[in-house]
């Protein structure tokens, strides 16, 4: 059923009303769309200390130590939430995997005809975020994302799973599509390929995100977390990135 805003008013509108008022109308066929309130005041405590001295001075260095750390607690540590957003502002969010850190950034491989990759086509600037609940970190990196090469995109796509290779051929990703669509191209494309190998689609393959800032939060009792924020200094293609490291207020 759809509600209108102007029925959802009529709905609630009783309730600015006092006892007596209520009691002179009839309202006990309204329907009244519970709230759903979360009470839970849930405190994140580590025995780890975060603080400008003891993080290594290259971010992608913190990161790889963090995510090493990770991978022995956190069920998928590499599954994290990317930002983008249209020229005028409009923002989207979805998860996304990461597969590789090089050095020069987080890379992730997807539909170049996707809505998230037409975003980055026409706004380069993303963001993402990670949150690992096991050990109360939260990492956030803004940055400019780029292409990865077609190689690099092969080397990844030729990796997959057989499965994984034909689906990604099967899904015109972020497209309208009727129920059991992609199954029944899927399932052709299974015949198609046969026995031969699946090529990597021109319309498929990388992003890098180049960060221009990292933050790395540790949550602390009473909302006392620690914050340390990097904050690129030079040009993203310089030899030897030079960071500006800060803590923040939680
Ligand atoms: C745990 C998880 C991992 C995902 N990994 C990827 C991925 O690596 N690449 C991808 O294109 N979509 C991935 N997805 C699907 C995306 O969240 C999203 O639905 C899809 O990419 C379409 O997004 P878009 O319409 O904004 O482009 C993943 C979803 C989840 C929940």
């Amino acid at each position: 059923m759809i509600i209108t805003t102007s029925r959802l008013f009529s709905q609630t509108r009783h309730l600015l009303l006092t006892p007596t008022a209520l009691s002179r109308r009839k309202i006990m066929d309204v329907h009244i769309p519970p709230k759903l309130v979360v009470t839970t005041h849930n405190q994140y405590k580590t025995p780890d200390h975060l603080t400008v001295d003891n993080v290594r001075p290259q971010p992608l260095d913190q990161f790889k130590d963090w995510f090493e750390a990770a991978r022995t607690t956190v069920a998928e540590p590499e599954a994290m939430t990317l930002s983008t957003s249209t020229p005028s502002g409009v923002p989207s969010a979805r998860v996304v995997l990461l597969k590789l850190v090089d050095d020069k950034g987080f890379i992730f491989f997807t539909n170049y005809t996707s809505r998230k990759s037409k975003e980055l086509l026409e706004n380069p600037n993303a963001a993402l975020t990670f949150y690992w609940k096991e050990v109360s970190r939260q990492i956030r990196v803004v940055g400019k994302v780029e292409k990865v090469t077609r190689q690099e995109s092969e080397e990844y796509f030729q990796s997959r799973p057989l499965g994984s290779r034909i689906g990604a051929w099967a899904s015109k990703q972020s497209s309208v599509v009727e129920e059991g669509e992609v199954q029944e191209r899927y399932a052709k494309l299974e015949k198609r390929f046969g026995e031969d190998s699946v090529p990597t689609p021109e319309f498929w393959g990388g992003w890098r995100l180049i960060p221009d800032e990292v933050e790395f939060w540790l949550g602390k009792p009473s909302r006392l977390h620690d914050r340390v924020q990097y904050t690129r200094q030079n040009a993203p293609d310089s030899e030897t990135p030079s960071w500006t490291i800060r803590r923040l207020a939680p």
